[in-house]
């Protein structure tokens, strides 16, 4: 067989896996994100997800992972999903910038002390009641996922922020994260997730934030001088379908699937500083490079990047600040 009779019939072929792995009665679910599926606690999520509706939906619901933008990118997934295209998705709360405010607050640098403070606001009453912010915009929020703690990588050494000046720095596009940037004299750059890699290479950009698990899946240390552990932002998830198609969905058949859905939550944000630990050391194990700052640096990254706060206060509430810094002095 010729090397392309042979490529078109593995397409062919998976093609028809793919097609065959869904009940032809089945309500099918799409599921689409950004990352890679072994790595980050996203990945991991979206995949047990799948794996319990499939098995336990006995062919009723069949959920579909489409991983590392296969299917859409964090641009577009939120018109497609209004558009009936794809039904479930995991964008980042940096991604919602058109559709609300009140997740600006998750990108305030410095605003959260780990993931534990960020899941104990987000189960108290001010943080279920943002899942449901937009509805009115035919969006409903299911479930937060945690990624982990965000620290800073470029290709030359940063150990106070003034390090940065000058620089590039790709960010999410979010309003918050742009003023971060730019609080340390460095010049933002909002880019889509899958794009970064490439922009790192080839000098696009020279740095990024993130989490260990993105930083070590998408190989971001291998094009980076190294990566500074500064622990000063979140990176969260809301899983979000449409309103239509949520109320689409029998009864029962929601329940179990928001059931399982919630179990899934509580068991992987329970494991995710584990992932994000694993990941750390897997990139020291690869030879990246894992700068640690003094108190003394540290202090540095928050004079420079507090006073951000004070520009978003309409959008996230004096209240919700309060209540957040309440969290943190119980962790
Ligand atoms: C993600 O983890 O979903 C993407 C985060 C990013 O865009 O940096």
């Amino acid at each position: 067989m010729k090397a392309w009779t042979a490529a078109l019939a593995l397409v062919w072929l998976s093609a028809t896996v793919a097609l065959a792995a869904c009940p032809p009665s089945a309500i099918v679910i799409k599921f689409a994100h950004v990352v890679n599926a072994t790595d980050n606690p996203k990945g991991i999520a979206a995949q047990m997800f799948a794996d319990r509706v499939n098995a336990e939906m006995k062919g009723r619901v069949c959920v579909e992972v489409f991983p590392n933008s296969s299917l859409y990118d964090d641009d577009t997934v939120l018109e497609a999903m209004l558009q009936g295209d794809v039904q479930m998705a995991a964008p980042s709360l940096s991604k919602f910038e058109d559709l609300t405010k009140v997740f600006r607050i998750f990108d305030l640098p410095f605003m959260f002390k780990n993931i534990a403070a960020v899941d104990a606001f987000q189960t108290s009453p001010a943080g279920e009641r943002m899942k449901s912010v937009m509805v009115p915009r035919g969006l409903a929020g299911l479930e937060f996922w945690h990624s982990g703690m965000k620290q800073f990588s470029a290709n030359r050494p940063l150990l106070l922020p003034s390090d940065a000046k000058g620089i590039k720095i790709r960010v999410q596009p979010s309003a918050v994260l742009i003023d971060e940037v730019k609080a340390m004299d460095a010049i933002p750059q909002a880019m889509a997730f899958s794009d970064v890699y490439g922009a790192l290479k080839t000098g696009v950009v020279d740095g990024q934030e993130n989490t260990w698990s993105n930083i070590w899946g998408q190989k971001l240390y291998k094009v980076q001088d190294g990566i500074t552990e500064t622990n000063h932002g979140v990176l969260e998830y809301l899983v979000v379908t449409s309103v239509a198609f949520l109320n689409s969905l029998p009864p029962d058949i929601r329940h179990q699937l928001l059931d399982i859905l919630h179990q899934v939550t509580v068991e992987r944000n329970a494991e995710v500083t584990a992932v994000e630990a694993a990941s750390r050391q897997a990139i020291l194990d690869a030879g990246g490079t894992i700068r640690t700052l003094t108190p003394a640096q540290r202090q540095a990254w928050i004079t420079a990047m507090k006073p951000v706060w004070a520009d978003f206060l309409p959008d996230v509430s004096q209240a919700n600040i309060d209540a957040a810094q309440a969290i943190n002095a119980r962790f």
